[in-house]
Protein backbone atom coordinates (compact mmCIF):
# COMPACT_ATOMS: atom_id res chain seq x y z
CA UNK A 1 0.00 0.00 0.00
CA UNK A 2 0.85 3.22 -0.70
CA UNK A 3 2.53 5.71 2.24
CA UNK A 4 -0.02 8.42 3.13
CA UNK A 5 2.23 10.28 5.49
CA UNK A 6 5.18 11.54 3.78
CA UNK A 7 6.80 11.81 7.57
CA UNK A 8 6.14 7.80 8.97
CA UNK A 9 8.73 5.18 7.30
CA UNK A 10 11.20 7.78 6.16
CA UNK A 11 14.23 6.32 7.02
CA UNK A 12 16.58 7.93 9.97
CA UNK A 13 20.15 7.33 8.87
CA UNK A 14 22.03 10.49 11.04
CA UNK A 15 22.68 11.23 14.02
CA UNK A 16 23.56 14.13 16.09
CA UNK A 17 25.60 14.53 18.85
CA UNK A 18 25.59 17.80 20.79
CA UNK A 19 29.15 18.64 22.41
CA UNK A 20 29.93 22.03 22.75
CA UNK A 21 29.00 22.04 26.52
CA UNK A 22 32.31 23.36 28.95
CA UNK A 23 31.83 20.38 31.09
CA UNK A 24 32.22 22.99 34.51
CA UNK A 25 31.16 20.63 36.20
CA UNK A 26 34.48 18.57 35.68
CA UNK A 27 37.07 21.60 36.24
CA UNK A 28 40.00 21.65 36.27
CA UNK A 29 40.45 18.60 34.28
CA UNK A 30 38.06 20.03 31.69
CA UNK A 31 40.47 23.15 31.41
CA UNK A 32 42.00 21.89 28.54
CA UNK A 33 40.66 18.39 28.06
CA UNK A 34 36.50 17.98 26.52
CA UNK A 35 34.04 16.48 29.04
CA UNK A 36 33.43 13.87 26.42
CA UNK A 37 37.12 12.71 26.39
CA UNK A 38 37.26 11.81 29.84
CA UNK A 39 37.97 8.28 30.21
CA UNK A 40 35.26 5.83 31.29
CA UNK A 41 37.28 2.76 32.00
CA UNK A 42 39.76 3.14 28.87
CA UNK A 43 37.51 4.67 26.04
CA UNK A 44 36.35 8.44 26.21
CA UNK A 45 32.99 8.69 26.75
CA UNK A 46 32.04 10.22 23.53
CA UNK A 47 33.04 6.34 21.85
CA UNK A 48 30.24 4.79 23.99
CA UNK A 49 27.74 7.30 22.33
CA UNK A 50 29.14 7.09 18.90
CA UNK A 51 28.96 3.04 18.78
CA UNK A 52 25.62 3.11 20.16
CA UNK A 53 24.65 5.39 17.67
CA UNK A 54 26.28 2.89 14.83
CA UNK A 55 24.67 -0.34 16.40
CA UNK A 56 21.26 1.35 15.92
CA UNK A 57 22.08 1.82 12.28
CA UNK A 58 23.28 5.58 12.23
CA UNK A 59 26.45 5.75 11.07
CA UNK A 60 26.75 9.14 10.18
CA UNK A 61 27.52 11.22 12.90
CA UNK A 62 27.19 15.07 13.09
CA UNK A 63 29.13 16.61 16.36
CA UNK A 64 27.54 20.03 17.29
CA UNK A 65 30.86 21.29 18.64
CA UNK A 66 32.62 24.77 20.50
CA UNK A 67 35.86 25.67 20.87
CA UNK A 68 38.60 23.58 22.36
CA UNK A 69 37.10 20.28 21.05
CA UNK A 70 39.42 19.43 18.44
CA UNK A 71 40.17 16.07 20.62
CA UNK A 72 36.91 14.88 20.05
CA UNK A 73 37.75 14.89 16.05
CA UNK A 74 41.22 14.00 16.46
CA UNK A 75 40.41 10.81 18.30
CA UNK A 76 37.67 9.61 15.36
CA UNK A 77 40.58 10.65 12.55
CA UNK A 78 43.45 8.65 12.00
CA UNK A 79 46.81 8.90 14.14
CA UNK A 80 49.41 8.18 11.39
CA UNK A 81 52.40 8.64 13.82
CA UNK A 82 51.27 6.56 16.23
CA UNK A 83 49.73 3.94 13.81
CA UNK A 84 52.74 3.77 11.91
CA UNK A 85 55.50 3.25 15.30
CA UNK A 86 52.64 0.22 16.40
CA UNK A 87 52.87 -0.69 13.08
CA UNK A 88 56.68 -0.96 13.11
CA UNK A 89 56.76 -2.95 16.97
CA UNK A 90 54.52 -5.38 15.10
CA UNK A 91 51.88 -4.14 18.07
CA UNK A 92 48.91 -5.49 16.02
CA UNK A 93 46.38 -5.70 19.29
CA UNK A 94 46.95 -1.98 20.19
CA UNK A 95 47.18 -1.12 16.61
CA UNK A 96 43.51 -2.15 16.20
CA UNK A 97 42.06 -0.59 19.27
CA UNK A 98 43.57 2.75 17.46
CA UNK A 99 41.22 2.24 14.79
CA UNK A 100 38.85 1.26 16.19
CA UNK A 101 37.29 4.47 16.33
CA UNK A 102 38.60 5.78 12.79
CA UNK A 103 36.90 2.94 11.76
CA UNK A 104 33.42 3.24 13.68
CA UNK A 105 31.30 6.02 11.94
CA UNK A 106 31.28 8.98 9.30
CA UNK A 107 32.16 11.63 11.54
CA UNK A 108 31.30 15.66 10.40
CA UNK A 109 30.94 18.33 12.80
CA UNK A 110 30.01 22.18 12.62
CA UNK A 111 30.10 24.92 15.09
CA UNK A 112 27.76 25.64 17.38
CA UNK A 113 29.24 29.26 17.54
CA UNK A 114 27.67 30.71 20.76
CA UNK A 115 26.30 28.43 23.63
CA UNK A 116 22.82 29.56 23.16
CA UNK A 117 21.35 26.43 24.42
CA UNK A 118 20.18 22.74 23.83
CA UNK A 119 17.79 23.87 21.13
CA UNK A 120 19.83 26.17 19.50
CA UNK A 121 23.02 23.42 18.93
CA UNK A 122 19.82 21.13 17.52
CA UNK A 123 19.65 24.18 14.44
CA UNK A 124 22.74 23.70 13.99
CA UNK A 125 22.48 20.38 12.32
CA UNK A 126 19.88 21.91 10.12
CA UNK A 127 22.12 22.00 6.95
CA UNK A 128 23.60 18.53 7.28
CA UNK A 129 19.95 16.29 8.44
CA UNK A 130 18.02 18.03 5.58
CA UNK A 131 14.53 17.48 5.28
CA UNK A 132 14.99 13.50 7.11
CA UNK A 133 13.83 12.47 10.49
CA UNK A 134 16.91 11.75 12.77
CA UNK A 135 18.53 11.08 16.34
CA UNK A 136 19.78 12.90 18.73
CA UNK A 137 22.31 11.51 21.49
CA UNK A 138 23.49 13.70 24.45
CA UNK A 139 27.03 12.66 25.51
CA UNK A 140 26.23 13.31 29.49
CA UNK A 141 23.91 9.87 28.86
CA UNK A 142 25.22 6.40 28.54
CA UNK A 143 22.98 4.15 27.96
CA UNK A 144 24.06 0.41 28.60
CA UNK A 145 24.75 -1.85 25.55
CA UNK A 146 22.87 -4.42 26.79
CA UNK A 147 19.35 -2.79 27.08
CA UNK A 148 19.41 -0.31 23.36
CA UNK A 149 16.90 1.72 23.35
CA UNK A 150 17.26 3.75 19.71
CA UNK A 151 16.27 0.63 17.60
CA UNK A 152 12.69 0.63 19.95
CA UNK A 153 12.31 4.85 19.28
CA UNK A 154 13.15 4.23 15.05
CA UNK A 155 10.09 1.67 15.39
CA UNK A 156 8.01 4.18 17.43
CA UNK A 157 8.89 6.63 14.59
CA UNK A 158 8.19 4.05 11.96
CA UNK A 159 4.90 3.64 13.32
CA UNK A 160 3.77 6.87 14.35
CA UNK A 161 5.47 9.39 12.41
CA UNK A 162 6.53 12.80 14.24
CA UNK A 163 9.42 12.78 17.04
CA UNK A 164 10.22 10.27 19.56
CA UNK A 165 11.87 10.70 23.55
CA UNK A 166 13.19 8.46 25.72
CA UNK A 167 11.52 8.62 29.00
CA UNK A 168 12.67 7.66 31.90
CA UNK A 169 10.48 7.41 35.61
CA UNK A 170 12.64 9.25 38.19
CA UNK A 171 11.88 9.98 41.90
CA UNK A 172 9.76 13.56 42.27
CA UNK A 173 12.35 15.29 43.85
CA UNK A 174 15.04 14.77 40.40
CA UNK A 175 12.85 15.96 37.73
CA UNK A 176 14.01 19.40 38.21
CA UNK A 177 16.97 18.69 36.60
CA UNK A 178 15.32 17.10 33.50
CA UNK A 179 12.37 18.02 30.24
CA UNK A 180 9.40 16.30 32.16
CA UNK A 181 6.77 15.24 30.06
CA UNK A 182 2.69 14.85 30.37
CA UNK A 183 1.45 11.47 29.23
CA UNK A 184 -1.03 9.44 27.99
CA UNK A 185 -1.23 5.36 27.81
CA UNK A 186 -1.09 3.71 23.94
CA UNK A 187 -2.11 0.28 23.24
CA UNK A 188 1.47 -0.54 24.08
CA UNK A 189 3.05 -0.59 27.28
CA UNK A 190 6.41 0.94 27.01
CA UNK A 191 4.90 3.95 24.07
CA UNK A 192 3.16 6.48 25.72
CA UNK A 193 1.61 9.73 23.89
CA UNK A 194 2.81 12.80 25.28
CA UNK A 195 0.62 15.65 25.68
CA UNK A 196 2.52 18.47 27.47
CA UNK A 197 6.51 19.19 27.71
CA UNK A 198 8.22 21.31 30.30
CA UNK A 199 11.81 21.84 30.64
CA UNK A 200 13.14 21.13 34.37
CA UNK A 201 9.75 22.00 36.60
CA UNK A 202 9.68 22.53 40.21
CA UNK A 203 8.89 18.75 41.47
CA UNK A 204 5.40 20.27 42.85
CA UNK A 205 5.12 21.42 39.49
CA UNK A 206 5.56 18.92 36.91
CA UNK A 207 2.65 17.09 35.40
CA UNK A 208 4.72 13.45 36.18
CA UNK A 209 7.92 11.57 37.09
CA UNK A 210 8.54 11.05 33.51
CA UNK A 211 11.98 12.77 32.64
CA UNK A 212 13.83 13.15 29.16
CA UNK A 213 16.83 11.13 29.21
CA UNK A 214 19.02 12.50 26.27
CA UNK A 215 18.10 10.33 23.67
CA UNK A 216 15.62 11.59 20.77
CA UNK A 217 14.43 10.84 17.14
CA UNK A 218 13.05 14.20 15.53
CA UNK A 219 10.95 15.28 12.45
CA UNK A 220 12.97 18.03 10.70
CA UNK A 221 9.90 19.94 11.28
CA UNK A 222 11.42 20.54 14.41
CA UNK A 223 14.17 23.14 13.03
CA UNK A 224 11.30 25.41 11.74
CA UNK A 225 10.06 25.41 15.38
CA UNK A 226 13.18 25.94 16.67
CA UNK A 227 14.08 29.01 13.94
CA UNK A 228 10.96 30.72 16.01
CA UNK A 229 12.12 29.39 19.68
CA UNK A 230 12.44 32.05 22.04
CA UNK A 231 14.76 31.43 25.26
CA UNK A 232 13.16 29.26 27.49
CA UNK A 233 14.52 27.98 31.34
CA UNK A 234 18.08 29.70 31.96
CA UNK A 235 17.59 32.02 29.61
CA UNK A 236 18.27 29.15 26.72
CA UNK A 237 16.88 28.02 23.37
CA UNK A 238 14.99 24.79 24.50
CA UNK A 239 14.25 21.62 22.72
CA UNK A 240 11.84 20.70 25.36
CA UNK A 241 10.16 23.82 24.02
CA UNK A 242 10.50 23.21 20.47
CA UNK A 243 9.09 19.64 21.10
CA UNK A 244 6.14 21.06 23.06
CA UNK A 245 5.07 23.37 20.20
CA UNK A 246 4.95 20.05 18.06
CA UNK A 247 2.90 17.89 19.88
CA UNK A 248 -0.43 19.69 18.90
CA UNK A 249 0.59 20.07 14.90
CA UNK A 250 -0.70 17.47 12.89
CA UNK A 251 1.47 14.32 11.92
CA UNK A 252 1.24 15.31 7.91
CA UNK A 253 3.07 18.31 8.81
CA UNK A 254 5.67 16.92 11.04
CA UNK A 255 4.00 16.98 14.40
CA UNK A 256 3.27 14.36 17.37
CA UNK A 257 5.37 13.47 20.06
CA UNK A 258 5.71 9.97 21.43
CA UNK A 259 7.66 8.64 24.10
CA UNK A 260 9.08 5.04 24.39
CA UNK A 261 10.20 4.17 28.19
CA UNK A 262 13.28 3.31 28.85
CA UNK A 263 13.94 1.33 31.86
CA UNK A 264 17.33 -0.53 31.06
CA UNK A 265 20.66 0.76 32.64
CA UNK A 266 21.62 4.23 32.33
CA UNK A 267 24.57 5.90 33.47
CA UNK A 268 24.79 9.27 34.00
CA UNK A 269 28.56 10.82 33.27
CA UNK A 270 27.47 14.23 33.69
CA UNK A 271 28.44 14.97 37.31
CA UNK A 272 31.30 13.86 39.37
CA UNK A 273 29.37 11.21 41.69
CA UNK A 274 27.56 9.09 38.69
CA UNK A 275 30.78 9.59 36.25
CA UNK A 276 32.73 7.61 39.34
CA UNK A 277 29.74 5.23 39.74
CA UNK A 278 29.93 4.81 36.51
CA UNK A 279 33.54 4.23 35.53
CA UNK A 280 33.24 1.51 38.71
CA UNK A 281 30.51 -0.32 37.50
CA UNK A 282 31.55 -0.65 34.18
CA UNK A 283 35.06 -1.90 34.47
CA UNK A 284 33.34 -4.03 37.35
CA UNK A 285 31.44 -5.94 34.25
CA UNK A 286 34.63 -6.02 32.09
CA UNK A 287 35.96 -9.75 31.95
CA UNK A 288 39.94 -8.67 31.79
CA UNK A 289 39.29 -5.77 34.88
CA UNK A 290 36.77 -7.06 36.65
CA UNK A 291 37.33 -10.04 38.76
CA UNK A 292 40.29 -8.37 40.12
CA UNK A 293 39.20 -4.74 40.59
CA UNK A 294 35.55 -6.79 42.53
CA UNK A 295 37.85 -8.71 44.76
CA UNK A 296 40.04 -5.24 45.79
CA UNK A 297 36.42 -3.61 45.74
CA UNK A 298 35.19 -5.82 48.08
CA UNK A 299 38.19 -5.80 50.48
CA UNK A 300 38.22 -2.24 50.14
CA UNK A 301 34.94 -1.75 51.17
CA UNK A 302 35.03 -4.16 54.80
CA UNK A 303 38.33 -3.05 55.98
CA UNK A 304 40.15 -0.04 54.19
CA UNK A 305 37.32 2.45 53.02
CA UNK A 306 36.86 5.66 55.37
CA UNK A 307 33.81 5.98 57.63
CA UNK A 308 31.60 8.72 56.87
CA UNK A 309 32.51 10.73 60.32
C1 LIG B 1 19.00 18.37 28.64
C2 LIG B 1 17.55 18.68 28.24
C3 LIG B 1 16.59 18.06 29.25
C4 LIG B 1 16.86 16.56 29.34
C5 LIG B 1 18.34 16.32 29.70
C6 LIG B 1 18.65 14.83 29.62
O1 LIG B 1 19.30 19.05 29.84
O2 LIG B 1 17.37 20.09 28.19
O3 LIG B 1 15.26 18.27 28.83
O4 LIG B 1 16.02 16.00 30.33
O5 LIG B 1 19.21 16.99 28.79
O6 LIG B 1 19.94 14.55 30.05
P1 LIG B 1 20.82 19.23 30.37
O7 LIG B 1 21.13 17.99 31.13
O8 LIG B 1 21.68 19.41 29.17
O9 LIG B 1 20.77 20.44 31.25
Amino acid sequence: MQQTSPQAGDQVTKAVVPVAGLGTRFLPATKSVPKEMLPVVDRPAIHYVVEEAVTAGLADVLFINGRGKQALEDYFDHNTELEASLRAKGDEAKLRLVNEPTELAQIHSVRQGAPLGLGHAVLMAQQHVGQEPFAVLLGDDLIDAANPILERMLQVREQHGGSVLCLMEVPREDIALYGCAAVSATDEDDVLQVTGLVEKPPAEEAPSSYAIIGRYILDPKVFDVLERTEPGKGGEIQLTDALAALIDMPVEAGGGVHGVVFDGLRYDTGDRHSYLTTVIRLACERDDLGPRLREWLRGYVSSEMPSAD
